[in-house]
């Protein structure tokens, strides 16, 4: 899915990230590719941190400078965050900024009798265990700094029920929960910890979930369209950019003072009261 939005290049006097050090597990693709570049846009050094070794290595190539680097890491195994991290540190001398973005929803199962269990147990280690995972070893290296920012995806599906499967929507709320907790450990650290919770956007992960109704046969217009009817504001193609600007936010000096925050980009979607219609004529 291509990362490409409207807001013009950053140019060197807004470079909102120039001399942080950033890694993005879950970067190779979707939200996380679009973090990845954007950030390299506003002058960090970037780790791509995926278990998709050639995605993350051609994105790696398409940034094509000494500035980003790619490592294998699967977020639900110790070692390779552990190392992952250390190959940041070591290769740009720092970690500022870390994103937990890697995710997956498990399938779409529309009556709980029939739900593997094993697949939320795997939703849990990715969406859950992945991110303690990255909390813990980025605070490794931020506490001694006495600064950082970690940002983690979470969802709408962080703030409501009924916005993905039962095992995804649990993770995005333990997410909201970790935030909490690990933002008031480290606060005294000068390390800051937020969460951001988008809507739908086009993605490998979200698109599949598009119901079979809604399908005509150009998927990210059918997407688009199906996603901005549900919408609460109306008028915006949300992509996986807009995203990556509320990380980008949260990770630059321009936050510094926000933590334990859960940053709805959602067009005020998890706010309003669907069924009232108070607003209609
Ligand atoms: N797309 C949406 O509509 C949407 C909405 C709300 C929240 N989110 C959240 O945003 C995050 C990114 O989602 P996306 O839509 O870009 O998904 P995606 O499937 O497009 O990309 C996810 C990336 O994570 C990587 N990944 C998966 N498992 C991994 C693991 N064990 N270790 C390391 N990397 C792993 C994948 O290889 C892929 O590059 C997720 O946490 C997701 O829950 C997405």
């Amino acid at each position: 899915m291509s990362a490409a939005g409207s807001s013009p290049a950053a140019s060197s006097s807004t470079k909102r990230l120039e001399g942080k050090v950033a890694l993005v597990t879950g970067g190779a693709t979707g939200i996380g590719e679009a973090i990845v570049r954007l950030f390299r846009e506003h002058g960090a050094k970037v780790c791509i941190a995926d278990i998709q070794d050639e995605a993350g290595q051609r994105l790696r190539d398409a940034l094509g400078d000494q500035d980003v680097m790619f490592v294998h890491c699967d977020v639900t195994v110790e070692e390779d965050v552990s190392a992952a991290v250390d190959a940041a540190a070591e290769r740009f001398g720092a970690l500022d900024v870390m994103v937990n973005n890697a995710g997956i929803t498990g399938n779409k199962v529309t009556d709980i009798r029939n739900v593997d269990f094993a697949e939320v147990r795997k939703v849990f280690d990715i969406n859950v265990h992945g991110v303690f995972l990255g909390m813990k070893h980025a605070a490794r290296v931020m506490i001694p700094q006495k600064r950082g920012s970690i940002v983690s995806l979470a969802s709408v599906a962080s703030a409501i029920g009924g916005m993905g499967p039962h095992g995804y929507t649990a993770s995005k709320h333990a997410v909201v929960g970790l935030t909490k907790s690990v933002a008031g450990e480290l606060g005294r650290h000068g390390v800051r910890v937020n969460c951001v919770s988008p809507y739908a956007v086009p993605t490998a992960l979200s698109m599949p979930h598009l119901p079979q109704g809604a399908r005509a046969g150009d998927a990210l217009k059918d997407f688009l369209a199906f996603v901005g009817g549900e919408a609460n504001l109306k008028g915006v193609d949300v992509m996986p950019k807009d995203v990556a600007e509320a990380v980008l936010y949260l990770a630059s000096d321009e936050a510094r003072y926000v933590s334990a925050l859960n940053l709805m980009v959602d067009g005020g979607f998890t706010a309003v009261n669907h069924n009232l219609k108070a607003f209609e004529d």
